[in-house]
């Protein structure tokens, strides 16, 4: 199977009401626990790059196994780049093989957010590449511990998000509705008449950001109310260094290879709880 665009992915989980889940890979271990989930499930999957983890993952240097493997795998694979805030950052991924990518302009003025974003999704579509944009602002920080909180004040706005969806021309838009990256201080509340009325005035896939931690109900509601994809890390993350250390508690000369092993299954599962529950819509 080839590598295929986000909007291929979306159309198709639109058309089933389910969402598809994107998940961080930040090594070649990672990687592999995605795409083994996915196939196992035989379920479309994103893999995606945070441009904040390029220091783990070079995409100069892999993007030819990481392509390589995503054009292997039985299912269909988006590559996708998370939370792009540079040029550079787009332009290396779409020159390196990368089906979509996402320009946050989140933080930026909104004039500026719609320029920049029409500009790539111009440049972007020209050559295939998905674009996923985000209005409001999701808060916290992915893989991170007792940071993972909303300002309430940078919840997306259902009438600038439906201007700028069609000024923009974008192919996803990520809103946000109350939920963060990285750990949860108190249970997320999400703001689901919001996101209901953002998909009466949009007619695109809408992505929740900050899955890890989100109840497997609240999954199925925001789905219900135009969620289409599903962005998850620090669950991996999470479960990944708890099997390690039980695993070393159990036997602290396991092997390198094996602790990988490890920290592969466990990643492996995150993915495929989340992808059950995500294709059921
Ligand atoms: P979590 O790390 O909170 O699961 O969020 C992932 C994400 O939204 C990546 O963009």
């Amino acid at each position: 199977m080839t590598l295929v665009n986000l909007s291929t992915v979306l159309k198709q989980a639109m058309q089933q009401g389910c969402a598809v889940g994107c998940f961080n890979m930040v090594d070649i271990n990672s990687l592999e626990a995605i795409i083994n989930g996915a196939v196992k499930l035989n379920s479309p999957v994103i893999v995606s790059v945070a441009e904040i983890h390029f220091p783990y993952v070079d995409i100069e240097k892999y993007s030819s196994v990481i392509c390589h493997l995503a054009n292997q795998a039985s299912v269909p694979v988006v590559l996708h780049l998370d939370h792009g805030q540079t040029l550079d950052a787009i332009m290396k991924a779409m020159r390196h093989g990368f089906t979509s990518v996402m320009f946050d302009g989140s933080q930026l003025p909104l004039e500026e957010n719609i320029a920049r974003t029409t500009e790539i999704v111009r440049f972007a579509h020209a050559v295939g590449v998905s674009v996923e944009a985000e209005l409001g602002h999701v808060g916290g920080a992915e893989g991170q511990s007792e940071v993972g909180d909303y300002d309430t004040g940078l919840l997306t706005d259902p009438l600038q998000a439906a201007a700028f969806v069609r000024s923009t021309g974008v192919d996803a838009l990520a809103v946000a509705v109350g939920s963060a990256h990285g750990v949860y201080k108190r249970k997320p509340q999400l703001d689901f008449q919001r996101l209901t009325r953002i998909k009466e005035l949009t007619d695109v896939p809408l992505v929740l950001h900050g899955g890890s931690g989100i109840s497997d109900e609240d999954f199925r509601q925001s789905i219900a109310c135009g969620i289409h994809k599903i962005n998850v890390y620090t669950d991996l993350s999470l479960q990944a260094n708890k099997a390690i250390k039980e695993a070393l508690n159990e036997n602290p000369g396991l092997a390198y290879p094996d602790i990988k092993a490890v920290a592969r299954q466990a990643m492996e599962k995150v993915v495929m709880e989340k992808i059950k529950v995500f294709a059921a819509g």
